[in-house]
């Protein structure tokens, strides 16, 4: 496989410097171009891949859209026709809007990564275009899943999949914030504080995915009778925090709707 990155930005290079990492790709067989030549070359600089003046210039079989939603659709005109896939994770274009701009021969994948991909821990979903085959699809989830986490979907979900795993993480940052300040408040400095948050949201997420218990279970586990954290519970659904999570997600969704026109 030859890949070809359209937008060396950080995005492109997440997901490059993560795929080449992990052995799913050669830089050798990776060329990337940008509209502002210098990203490119640090891009190469980074992964080891080389440069292309032009999106032809780019000679792949496996292009990856990189741009912002808004600079797609030039980059799509010069894409050239013939036989090649096209995995694109600009936000909220749909693979009908790529599949129409796209030369003939060249098949749709569509992504929503989230940026903790830029740390090896993404959390992305991808649906494929019409003319897109299952092996398609195996490119495309090694190449995401090669910074994280990688389902494939309907594309009926995606703006689901924005308002969760795409808006999370920025709901997740209020989070580790918030009990951080609760912590000041009770005395802890603030670094320790901000640290042991972070890292009590990292270690409770990774109960969920390694042992495969429900977090109600997990929650159970650990609220002992009369004890301190049945008190903070009692405090937090006082509050109404499932209810806010909740209709944070599925506004952020409703959102993502309305921007993409679904
Ligand atoms: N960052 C995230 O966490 C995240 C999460 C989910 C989805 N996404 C999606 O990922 C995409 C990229 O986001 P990003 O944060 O990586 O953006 P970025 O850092 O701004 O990277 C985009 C790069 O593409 C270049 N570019 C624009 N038009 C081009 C063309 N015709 N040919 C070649 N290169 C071109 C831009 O050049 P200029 O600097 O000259 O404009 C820029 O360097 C977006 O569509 C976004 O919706 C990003």
């Amino acid at each position: 496989m030859k890949l070809g990155v359209i937008g060396c930005g950080k995005m492109g290079s997440a997901l490059v410097e993560g795929a080449i990492r992990s052995g799913a790709i050669d830089p050798e067989n990776v060329s990337g171009c940008d509209a502002y030549p210098e990203a490119a070359n640090i891009f190469a600089a980074a992964t080891g891949a080389t440069v292309a003046d032009s999106i032809p210039g780019l000679n792949a079989d496996v292009y990856l859209l990189c741009t912002k939603p808004n600079q797609a659709g030039s980059a799509l005109s010069a894409l050239p026709e013939g036989d090649a896939l096209l995995i694109s994770v600009a936000a909220g274009l749909t693979t009908d809007w790529l599949e129409a701009r796209v030369p003939a021969g060249v098949r749709v994948i569509r992504c929503m990564p989230n940026t903790p991909a830029l740390v090896g821990k993404g959390a992305a979903a991808f649906c494929s275009g019409r003319a897109a085959t299952l092996e398609d699809a195996e490119v495309a989830k090694s190449l995401l899943g090669s910074v994280g986490l990688a389902v494939e979907l309907p594309e009926v979900l995606m703006d689901a999949v924005t308002g969760l795993s795409g808006s999370g993480p920025a709901f997740i940052y209020i989070v580790i914030e918030a009990m951080a300040d609760g912590a000041v408040r009770a005395g802890l400095p603030r670094a320790e504080a901000l640290k042991l948050a972070a890292q009590t949201v990292l270690g409770a997420a990774t109960m969920v995915l390694d042992t495969g218990l429900h977090p109600g279970e997990l929650k159970d586990q650990v609220t002992s009778p009369g004890g301190t954290t049945i008190a903070g519970i009692a405090e937090l659904e006082k509050h109404g925090v499932r209810a806010a999570f909740i209709e944070a997600v599925t506004t952020a969704a409703r959102r993502s709707a309305e921007l993409s026109g679904s």
